[in-house]
C-alpha cells in the first residue's frame, strides 16, 4: 500500500466513529495531553485501532484520539504526537496531518513544548508561532511526489495562518496571558542542545527551539491546512545556572496547559 492508500484507509476508519463535521483539530504537544478534558460528549479511539496509525512511544504522550465539542465546535485532539527522534520515518511522523486532511478538516492547532532563545522569555510563557527554521536532516515530501496527497513543491510563505494567529493574539491580550510572537527553530533531538548550541539557534533568528512541529507543518502546508502554533516555553537555557532536564520540561508544559486549555477553547467556540 502506499501512502495515500494508507491514508485513506484510516480516514475510511475514523469516518462513521466522527460527527459530520469536525471544525477543528489539536495536536497535543509534551506534557500537554490534559487539553482533551474538557470535552463534551467524547469519543475516544485508541491509535492502535486506527489502520496505520504509529503508537507513541514517550512519556507525556497517551496514543489516543478524543473527539468532542467545545462550545459549538467539534474538535478532534491527538494525544500524543510522534517524533522522528522517536526512530519513526517522516512520513510516519506526518501521517496523522495527512488523515486529518482526508477527514475534510481544515483547521489545525498545533502545541508543543519549547526552550528559550530570546533572552526575554521566561518559563511558563506562551509563544505564537509565525515562522519557523528547519534543521531537520530529512524533509517529509522528499521522494516521489505523489499529486493525490498535494503540491511537489508547497510553498510554506503562508501555512502560519494570520487570521487564527491574530485571533489568538486578541484573546491572549484580552485574558492577560504573558505571550510572544516568535520563530521556531525545529531540530531532531532527543539530546537537548549544548550552551553554544542555544547561542548558535539565538543568532540565527530563532526564538524557541524544540524537536517536533516542522514536519508537520510542512505536511499541513502541502494539505493545504490553515495552522496554528502555540508554544509553552518549557525552560530558560540562558538563565543564571540553567540545566534543562526532560522532567523541568514536563513539569512546566503540564502547568502551562490550563492557559492553552483557555485560549483554545475561546478561540474554537
Ligand atoms: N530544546 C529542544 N527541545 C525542547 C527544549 C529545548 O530546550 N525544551 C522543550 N523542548
Amino acid at each position: 500500500m502506499d501512502l495515500f492508500e494508507k491514508t485513506m484507509a484510516a480516514a475510511e476508519y475514523l469516518r462513521p466513529l466522527l460527527p459530520n463535521m469536525v471544525h477543528y483539530a489539536v495536536i497535543a504537544g509534551t506534557g500537554l495531553s490534559g487539553l482533551a478534558t474538557d470535552l463534551e460528549e467524547p469519543i475516544e479511539i485508541s491509535y492502535d485501532n486506527i489502520p496505520y496509525f504509529p503508537q507513541p512511544t514517550v512519556e507525556g504522550h497517551v496514543g489516543k484520539m478524543v473527539i468532542g465539542r467545545m462550545g459549538t465546535s467539534h474538535v478532534l485532539i491527538l494525544r500524543g504526537r510522534f517524533h522522528y527522534y522517536e526512530g519513526y520515518s517522516m512520513q510516519e511522523v506526518t501521517f496523522p496531518v495527512r488523515v486529518l486532511k482526508a477527514l475534510g478538516i481544515h483547521k489545525l492547532i498545533i502545541t508543543n513544548a519549547t526552550g528559550a532563545l530570546n533572552p526575554n522569555y521566561q518559563t511558563g510563557d506562551i509563544v505564537f508561532i509565525e515562522d519557523h527554521i528547519n534543521l531537520f536532516p530529512e524533509n517529509p515530501l522528499r521522494g516521489l511526489n505523489d499529486d493525490r496527497l498535494g503540491l511537489r513543491f508547497p510553498a510554506l510563505s503562508e501555512v502560519y495562518d494570520k487570521t487564527m494567529l491574530s485571533e489568538a493574539i486578541r484573546l491572549a491580550k484580552e485574558s492577560g496571558i504573558r505571550f510572544h510572537q516568535g520563530i521556531y527553530v525545529g531540530l531532531q533531538g532527543p539530546s537537548l542542545e549544548t550552551p553554544a548550541e542555544y547561542r548558535y539557534l539565538g543568532k540565527i533568528g530563532g526564538d524557541v527551539v524544540g524537536m517536533s512541529t516542522v514536519p508537520e507543518i510542512i505536511v499541513a502546508a502541502q494539505c493545504e491546512l490553515q495552522v496554528l502554533c502555540i508554544s509553552v516555553c518549557t525552560n530558560n537555557p540562558f538563565q543564571d545556572g540553567a540545566k534543562t532536564t526532560i522532567e523541568e520540561v514536563l513539569e512546566v508544559a503540564n502547568k502551562t496547559g490550563e492557559k492553552i486549555k483557555g485560549l483554545i477553547q475561546q478561540l474554537v467556540a
